[in-house]
């Protein structure tokens, strides 16, 4: 049975929820599921915005056929090649033999080399920057952004409604239970931190092309975001657009302290709470904590780009970093985090060399301070070592802005 939303007049969302899927790209744990965003536009030329990815097939079609009633499909604009939505090319092209596919020529590229089948060329609309397409009343515009998230993306704008197809950006993790616009949930307490890790795992390692996409945006007047995954947005734009600024400038949300450590038989994370415990009492709010070797490395991730203060706590294992840390390390790396301040505590029983390469490793980090005063323990914290946590937290403290 099909199960569509209606956006606009004439604007369906045609797409699916997944909520049996375990991790996302095969990497990140999505416990709410995650939808598929595909939009059918029913103007005097009908056009399909995208597709869904193979696991929704039979939803997705059964939408398509509803709306379309009959209908033939004349175009399938695809805006990114990435297989959790151009999975369908092929079912599409099946069921509507004659569809024309609108995208440019990196994405035609990647569908000869995604799918076994060669449409004839007349079968392709091939689009450059800032290139038209007319479908009766609406004017469709082609905006290129590439590395947003792969380099073949490029977005959508309707020019009649002024709605921004947006592809991955403006994005969240988390199915759609029911409602399709993000005013019609309490967004920002149910929705906001699972957008955040997203955004920071998705494409966080390329805030400068976010950047590059937002300012094209700024100069076109957009009433209604459609992105690929979660809500649809037609009220408070500037809320989530001023985070996706925060988000891809690398600018923390908030001045506050994250705890990340990892502890092997509780001396290292004894070390942290403690620490947590002084940041507390020196006024600090909104402290975070995780165990690396419990909580999945792209919550913390995220919330890295969220916190302006970081801690990474390990111990020593194998002569090197803990290995937990050692992932989480190399994630926040590969995520170009920036602006940051970072303290270090180390821990190893005979040779101790967790810190050493926790430095290396967080040095790559662009415009980023490690803050002195990092605390070596050996095997546990000693009595004598609680000044120099305090002190530890007095210099966090004393770094944050105020
Ligand atoms: Fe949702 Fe980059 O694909």
């Amino acid at each position: 049975m099909y199960n569509i939303k209606k956006i606009k007049e004439d604007l369906y969302w045609v797409g699916a929820n997944d909520r049996r899927i375990s991790l996302f790209e095969s990497v990140y744990p999505v416990p709410t599921g995650v939808s598929y965003n595909s939009y059918l536009l029913m103007d005097e030329k009908t056009v399909l915005l995208d597709t869904v990815d193979k696991s929704v097939t039979h939803q997705f079609m059964e939408n398509v056929e509803h709306v379309l009633n009959g209908k033939c499909l004349d175009y399938l604009v695809i805006n990114h090649m990435e297989p959790d939505h151009c999975a369908e090319i092929p079912t599409i092209v099946r069921n509507y033999p004659n569809v024309k596919i609108v995208c440019n020529a990196k994405i035609k590229t990647l569908i000869e080399q995604f799918f076994d089948f060669n449409l004839p060329d007349e079968q392709y609309v091939i689009v450059k920057e800032g290139d038209t397409l007319n479908t009766g009343k609406h004017t469709l515009t082609f905006v290129f952004a590439p590395m947003v998230h792969w380099p073949e993306v490029m977005v959508t704008y309707d020019t009649t409604d002024k709605i921004l197809f947006s592809a991955d950006a403006f994005g969240t993790f988390g199915a759609i239970d029911g409602n399709i616009f993000a005013d019609e949930v309490d967004f920002d307490h149910r929705y906001m931190d699972e957008a955040r890790r997203y955004y920071t795992n998705i494409v966080g390692k390329y805030g400068p092309q976010v950047q590059a996409l937002l300012k094209k945006a700024s100069g076109i007047e957009i009433e209604m975001i459609c992105p690929l995954h979660g809500f649809v947005w037609r009220k408070d734009l500037n809320k989530f657009i001023d985070k996706y600024v925060k988000w891809s400038t690398y600018t923390p949300e908030i001045q506050s302290v994250l705890i990340a450590y990892a502890s092997v038989y509780g001396g290292t994370q004894n070390a942290a709470e403690i620490l947590a415990g002084k940041l507390a009492e020196l006024g600090v709010k909104d402290i975070e904590m995780f165990d690396v070797s419990v909580t999945h490395p792209s919550y913390v991730v995220s919330e890295a780009f969220k916190y302006s203060h970081i801690v990474f706590a390990s111990t020593t294992y194998n002569n090197g970093i803990f290995v937990n840390m050692e992932n989480l390390l190399h994630d926040v790396v590969a995520h170009n985090l920036q602006n940051r301040k970072i303290a270090l505590i180390e821990n190893g029983s005979w040779a101790c060399v967790s810190g050493k390469l926790m430095t290396e490793l967080v040095s790559q980090l662009k415009n980023t301070e490690i803050i002195e005063n990092k605390v070596t323990l050996k095997s546990a914290l000693n009595k004598n070592q609680a000044k120099e946590l305090e002190n530890l937290a007095k210099a966090i403290v004393d770094n944050m802005e105020k």
